[in-house]
């Protein structure tokens, strides 16, 4: 067993072999800090390398230490004798826990407030007050303001980035900022201050348009019959609304101080959250009405707590790679990333992105269905609470669920995935995703087989038809990107970018074990979390990338994967749960 010695407390204990080292810390020291969970997106974890007996560097570690003395402590496992040192939390990366979030400059964002002295002049042409006060570099468009129920004679002006006037605000007011990600499961959002570019705080809430069905599709379909557009938007509406309300409450801020708001998702979602119809989606060529950024007041919209607040909706691209795309693009860009890079965002409806050297961009998007997020699978669970989340083959040959809950309901979307790449290691299931070991047969002559047993008695078992459903949608995805990687004719990638909530807690050998993500090497793989999110609070805070997003939805080139004969033959030969080997 290899010895694993901790500086400074020098402890030292022999830990099994391809232990993760910050278990392994953790069992020594539990207050020692893992805030992402061990994702690698934090780098609160990171450690000092004084004897390296790790594993090589994740793509994580890469992108966030830069191949330096430390390691990321929940990314490395213990191969060989270890002296490491833990060091104080570090500066060079803000902490997030749903994803990498680079250094993004505050600069040119999408509202500025700028200070007026009124000196007496209650009622006047605004676009006077603000050339003598801003020094002539405002555009109003001799705008008049009505300022009488002013009560401070000092009041903070709010310009949009072109100089347009968005409103007025007292000066004991904070001006804040709400990134949001309205995705088809969940609605994530990012709370800042745009007055400093600081980030506040982050939460979500499960989409409340879930009860109409799981996917894009569903969505479309109940978006067609009367009113349905009506209730898809008023829930849209309502989620952004509770997102907001759940982020402000948790660092006690007022929701109404919220003055602007970057909103991204697929084109069915920001379509719907428009009141735009969706019929174009649902049939050849599959184009939204509109993919051309929006800026709208909230009221507009149709929202009510936001009723005042700036909206600003980036650019899609076309078909069902919308604005979030373009959102995990810009974060991609920020990261600084270049070569060729595939993007995975993984969920019900996966968008696969090819950028070649920035010059070439390709898209398109994959329906993987609900399985991958576990839904529609006997022992799938969606909501994480007293779900597994991690599969694992222990040193003694046995299943190893995680983490020890009690009462479990049952894996999430990313531990079915290393559940399948486990029963394949134990040769309980062939390639062809058939089982043919360690299971019993039910009543109705179908194969299952245990995965978990409780002290009670009670099983978790996985059925031969949750092995296909799940196989069915990895080979979407694999066929998704495989097609991509085809028609540009690329058989090497410098970097595997895996976004999305749910791609966030994949394992990343076991994704490539089975073929959900190409077999490049696990230094290439850099799992981002909700890119997608931070894409847009980047959107929000920093002019540059603001002009990125738009310029990447004009550049990028959209496949329809429907139209692409090969894409069904690819799909068939995805299905194997074997790695598919890119250079
Ligand atoms: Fe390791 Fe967050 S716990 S990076």
């Amino acid at each position: 067993m290899p010895k694993l010695k901790i500086l400074p407390m020098n402890i030292e204990v022999d830990v099994e072999e391809n232990t993760v080292l910050a278990d392994a810390i953790k069992a020594v020291i539990p207050e020692f800090p893992t805030p992402c969970g061990g994702l690698g997106f934090c780098g609160r974890c990171r450690v000092r390398v004084i004897v390296d007996g790790l594993s090589e560097p994740s793509g994580n570690e890469r992108v966030l230490l830069g191949g330096s003395r430390f390691r990321l402590s929940c990314q490395a496992k213990v191969i060989g004798d270890t002296v490491v040192e833990i060091l104080k939390p570090h500066e060079e990366h803000k902490i997030t826990v749903s994803g990498i979030e680079p250094t993004i400059e505050f600069r040119d964002p999408i509202i500025r407030a700028i200070e007026v002295r009124l000196n007496g002049v209650f009622e006047a042409p605004l676009s006077k007050v603000l050339l003598e006060e801003a020094g002539g570099t405002i555009h109003v468009d001799g705008a008049v303001l009505k300022l009488a129920n002013v009560k401070s004679k000092n009041v903070r002006v709010l310009v949009d980035w072109s100089g347009r006037i968005i409103g007025l605000r007292e000066n004991r007011s904070r001006n804040l900022g709400l990134a949001v990600d309205l995705g088809t499961t969940k609605i994530a959002g990012y709370l800042v201050d745009l007055e400093t570019g600081e980030s506040l705080g982050e939460s979500y809430v499960i989409n409340p348009q879930i009860d109409f069905g799981d996917d894009v599709v569903t969505r479309i379909m109940r978006a067609l019959e009367p009113k349905g557009l009506i209730e898809l938007r008023e829930r849209a509406i309502a989620g952004i609304e509770s997102v907001a309300l759940k982020t402000c409450s948790r660092e006690g801020l007022n929701p109404k101080d919220i003055v602007a708001s970057v909103i991204v998702g697929n084109n069915v979602m920001t379509n719907i959250l428009l009141g735009l119809p969706v019929e174009t989606l649902a049939k050849h060529p599959y184009q939204p009405i509109l993919a051309s950024p929006v800026l709208l007041r909230g009221k507009t919209v149709g929202f009510n707590l936001l009723e005042n607040t700036l909206i600003y909706m980036p650019p899609g691209v076309a078909g069902f790679v919308g604005s979030d795309a373009v959102a995990d693009i810009v974060l991609v860009w920020k990261l600084g990333l270049n070569g060729k890079i595939l993007i995975l965002d993984v969920g019900t409806n996966t968008e696969i992105v090819l950028i070649e050297d920035w010059r070439r961009i390709l898209v398109t998007s994959a329906p993987a269905g609900p399985a991958v997020e576990g839904a529609h699978i006997s022992i799938g669970a969606r909501v994480v609470d007293r779900a597994f989340r991690k599969a694992r083959v222990s040193s003694r040959g046995e299943i190893i669920l995680e983490p020890s809950i009690e009462n479990p309901v049952g894996l999430t979307g990313s531990a079915l995935i290393s559940l399948l790449a486990c029963l394949l290691e134990k040769n309980y299931i062939d390639e062809g995703g058939r089982i043919v070991e360690g299971f019993d047969v039910d009543s109705t002559g179908l194969k299952r087989i245990t995965v978990y047993r409780s002290r009670d008695g009670e099983t978790l078992s996985l059925t031969q038809l949750d092995v296909r459903e799940l196989q069915k949608a990895k080979a979407a995805i694999a066929a998704g990107w495989r097609t991509i990687l085809e028609k540009a004719g690329t058989n090497a990638l410098d970097y595997v970018v895996v976004a999305g909530s749910f791609g966030s807690s994949i394992n990343v050998e076991h994704a490539i074990r089975i073929g959900l993500l190409p077999d490049v090497g696990r230094d290439k793989v850099i799992v981002v979390g909700n890119a997608a999110g931070i894409g847009a609070k980047a959107i929000m805070l920093n002019g540059e990338c603001r002009r990125v997003g738009e310029e990447v939805s004009r550049k990028a080139f959209y496949l329809n994967l429907a139209e692409l004969g090969e894409w069904e033959k690819t799909w068939v030969q995805s299905l194997f749960l074997r790695p598919i080997k890119i250079s």
